[in-house]
């Protein structure tokens, strides 16, 4: 696949670009800006070659429709700090504003258009209609460069259909991505351990049956470890669960005996009355979770234990908090994990938005990772195996 030196004498030309800066805001303050930060790199370096870069970019789950809520006003003034030069808004996407604030660009300056997803557009499911959205998009730049890795496994608009009418390249965030993806898919050092949380377990059944075959210990926490317990047969008092997932829970507890491959689930459990910041927490067994009590984090025993799985990997990947570490009284668990995960001796990588926010609000400096990747579904479903449009479209 290109990179950006493909595409040639940059100058003068105006340049696409697909970042990922998505980031999560308490109403107009970001509360991360990881993403921002990490997009930095690629928008500087094509600046500097005195392209004329026109940032595209999504914030949330709009309906296809301008909604002040989801404005990237607040990420355009973070990504002029960040870069350190004057970033221009558009107030809308491919409209008059767009094409003014483009118009009016000059070489090495930077524009940010308004969020790509108040087009209906932008994530249709029907190719004409994304189609023609792309061709919009298109008409405001001469080149395009893939550098959103968050959004890769979307077929979209300004991920996928604008590769297909522009000369394009992969951005160096992208590059960087997946260099360490291929990593833990190619040849990954021994043992590999994999740790996954977060609250669904249905949306991460297909990397856990793709990494039966693949991993030596399978770490499991979070919201999705109560699934898990149901299929051993114990109640759950309160807890989140899928029902409906339990026999695929207990079909995997049999595949990863049978392969040899060791999936930890806690033995202890924090539990408290309520979904709350201050309601009481306990530590019981994880076979003797009271009717009256839901999990909210692992107990210290299982996070003794996950802290000595992750330590004895060579290359570890974590996704997904495990238990409810906004709240003080039930952070623990998740803390005890990425604590370990910066004391491997190996390559450990932190998958995702949200455990990335994670780390960073436990006060953690990206640092002290291997590599803390932007994209939470992108690497899951690149370690799923699964085909990323927004990649495969780069390919020819
Ligand atoms: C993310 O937050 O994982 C990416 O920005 C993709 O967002 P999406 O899940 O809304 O497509």
């Amino acid at each position: 696949m290109a990179s950006i030196s493909s595409l040639g004498d940059l100058r003068g030309r105006r340049v696409l670009v697909r970042s990922d800066l998505n980031v999560p805001l308490d109403g107009a303050r970001i509360t991360d800006d990881g993403r921002i930060r990490a997009a930095v790199p690629t928008i500087s370096a094509l600046a500097a070659a005195g392209a004329r870069v026109v940032v595209v970019a999504h914030l949330g789950r709009p309906k296809g429709a301008p909604d002040p809520a989801y404005s990237l006003a607040p990420v355009a003034a973070r990504l002029s700090e960040l870069l350190g030069a004057p970033v221009a808004f558009a107030s809308d996407t491919v409209g008059p504003s767009a094409h003014s604030v483009v118009d009016a660009l000059v070489d090495g300056g930077v524009a940010l258009l308004e969020n790509v997803r108040f087009n209906a557009g932008e994530t249709s499911k029907d190719d004409a209609e994304r189609g023609a959205f792309a061709a919009e998009l298109a008409s405001l730049g001469d080149a395009f460069v893939s550098d959103g890795f968050g959004v890769v496994h979307r077929k979209q608009a300004s991920v996928y259909d604008v590769a297909l009418l522009l000369p394009h390249a992969m951005g160096s965030l992208v590059e960087a991505e997946i260099s360490v993806l291929r990593r833990l898919t190619e040849a990954p050092e021994r043992p590999y351990v994999v740790v996954l949380g977060g609250s669904k377990v249905s949306d991460k059944l297909a990397v856990i049956d793709n990494l039966l075959e693949k991993a030596d210990t399978l770490v499991i926490g979070g919201g999705m470890v109560f699934t898990f317990l149901a299929a051993q047969g114990h109640g759950v008092g309160s807890s989140l669960l899928e029902s409906d997932q339990i026999p695929v829970c207990a079909e995997y507890l049999k595949r990863a005996e049978a392969s040899g491959v060791r999936i930890l689930l806690p033995t202890d459990i924090v539990v408290a009355p309520a979904f709350a910041a201050d309601s009481p927490a306990t530590v019981v067994a994880a076979d003797a979770i009271p009717d009256d009590q839901m999990g909210l984090d692992i107990g210290p025993e299982s996070a003794a234990a996950f802290g000595a799985a992750i330590r004895d990997g060579r290359t570890v990947f974590w996704n997904g908090p495990m238990g409810v570490f906004e709240f003080e009284a039930f952070s623990a668990g998740t803390r005890a994990v990425a604590q370990a995960l910066t004391e491997v001796d190996g390559l450990s990588v932190v998958g995702g938005g949200d455990s990335a926010a994670a780390v960073r609000q436990l006060g953690f400096a990206d640092s002290a990772f291997g590599h803390i990747s932007t994209g939470g579904g992108a690497s899951l479903e690149y370690l799923e195996g699964k085909t990323l449009p927004g990649i495969d479209v780069l390919k020819d």
